[in-house]
C-alpha cells in the first residue's frame, strides 16, 4: 500500500491505496464521490473526467498514486454555493438527457473555457472530442458551452 495525500473538492484526504488503484475508483469507492461515473473500460468515453490541478483528465486512466499532492475537482465540487455557469447553461440549453456524460462534459468544458474563454462552435467540438454522448447529438451541448462562455465561465 502507498500513502497519498490529495485534496478533492476542497477537502484534504490522506489514504493508503494499492498502487494499481485507479483514480476513478479511489473517488467513487474510497471517497464516495459517485458523481464521477464510469462509462467504458477503454478510456474512450470521458464520462469519468475530473480536473486535476485545473486540467481535465480521464480519471479511469490515472492512478490514484499519480494524484498524490494534487487538487482534484469533481462535479460535486464545481458548484460554489450556486451552480457553476456551465451547470446553469447545460440546464438552460437542455444539454443532457440521461445525464451520464454530463459530469465529464462539464469538467472538460471548464478546462476548455479556461484555455479559450470564447470558443467558436468548431473549437467547442474539437475541445470535447474526447467526451462521448449517446443521447443528445451534441448540438445542445455545444450551445450550452458557448452560452457559459458568454456568461464569463472561462474568465
Ligand atoms: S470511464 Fe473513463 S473514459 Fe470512459
Ligand atoms: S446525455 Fe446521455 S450520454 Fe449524454
Amino acid at each position: 500500500m502507498t500513502q497519498i495525500n490529495v485534496t478533492v473538492d476542497g477537502v484534504s484526504y490522506a489514504d493508503q491505496v494499492e498502487p494499481r488503484l485507479l483514480l476513478v475508483h479511489y473517488l467513487r469507492d474510497v471517497l464516495g464521490k459517485t458523481g464521477t461515473p464510469i462509462g467504458c473500460d477503454t478510456s474512450n468515453c470521458g464520462a469519468c473526467t475530473v480536473l486535476m490541478d485545473g486540467v481535465s483528465v480521464k480519471s479511469c486512466s490515472v492512478l490514484a498514486v499519480q494524484a498524490d499532492g494534487a487538487e482534484i475537482t469533481t462535479i460535486e465540487g464545481l458548484a460554489n454555493g450556486e451552480w457553476h455557469p456551465l451547470q446553469q447553461a447545460f440546464h438552460a440549453e437542455h444539454a443532457l438527457q440521461c445525464g451520464y456524460c454530463t459530469p465529464g462534459m462539464i469538467l472538460a468544458s471548464a478546462d476548455l473555457l479556461r484555455d479559450n474563454p470564447d470558443p467558436t462552435e468548431e473549437e467547442v467540438r474539437d475541445g470535447l472530442e474526447g467526451n462521448l454522448c449517446r443521447c443528445t447529438g451534441y448540438e445542445n451541448i455545444v450551445r450550452a458551452v458557448r452560452r457559459a462562455a458568454q456568461a464569463g465561465a472561462g474568465q
